[in-house]
């Protein structure tokens, strides 16, 4: 869908995605539902994000006959949630390709300064050759998902696709801007950020909300 963040941004705002977000933007949605939710909403994201996955031909025998099929080849799959609330979309992406390994990454943002801090990593080795998609349901300055990319750079991650659910215009421009060669996926772009840096209207904290905490 055609937007203004450039060619490596991509926002879904698809009918069927974007009910399933107006639904976990309401405050009354519970801990439950919004889990299921944000499970269901990352497998139809990753269903986008992997569209050029490689596939190669093999044979195979149909109850009919000898055909030539095509299956996934090639470069293997490493799912990378940003903690915490990047984990609740894990189960909805691995329901698409179930040999994916996880790679961790932990931060939380200062709750004054709104920074990013990092307190765990920990990625599937080797990563150079696999095909990583970073995963957190909400880009709002864009802190948390810059840091995490430059950290699977640091340890030689290459090919690179983030997806989130809501995402702030300043949180694209920012990511786009430090990661020019990752392959963004938004489901909805939302207004603008607050004087707390959340996103308007966004959803409130996703960690919270997906863990029932607070
Ligand atoms: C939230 C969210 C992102 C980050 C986005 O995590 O899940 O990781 O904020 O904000 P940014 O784009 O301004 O960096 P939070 O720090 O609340 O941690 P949590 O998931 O553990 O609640
Ligand atoms: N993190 C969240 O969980 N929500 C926001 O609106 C911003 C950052």
């Amino acid at each position: 869908m055609e937007n203004n963040f450039g060619p490596n941004v991509t926002v879904l705002d698809h009918p069927l995605l974007t009910h399933k977000i107006s639904l976990l933007r309401e405050k009354s949605t519970g801990t439950n539902e919004f889990r299921q939710l944000v499970e269901e909403i990352a497998m139809l994201m990753g269903f986008e994000a992997l569209h050029d996955l490689p596939t190669k031909y093999v044979e195979l025998d149909t109850p009919i006959e000898r055909a030539s099929v095509k299956m996934l080849a090639g470069r293997k799959l490493a799912i990378v949630p940003i903690l915490r609330a990047g984990l609740g979309m894990v189960s909805g992406l691995t329901a698409l390709v179930p040999s994916a390994k996880i790679g961790h990454i932990g931060l939380y943002r200062d709750e004054t300064t709104h920074q990013p801090v990092e307190y765990f990593c920990k990625l599937p080795n080797p990563i150079e050759e696999r095909q990583i998609v970073v995963c957190d349901p909400m880009l709002a300055t864009g802190g948390s998902a810059v840091d995490a990319i430059t950290q699977i750079k640091r340890h030689g991650g290459k090919k690179i696709k983030f997806i989130c659910i809501i995402a702030a215009p300043e949180g694209i421009k920012k990511l786009v801007a430090a990661h020019p060669d990752v392959q963004v996926y938004v489901g909805n772009v939302d207004r603008c950020l607050n004087e707390n840096a959340y996103i308007c209207p966004g959803l409130g904290d996703a960690g919270d909300r997906i863990f029932g905490t607070k």
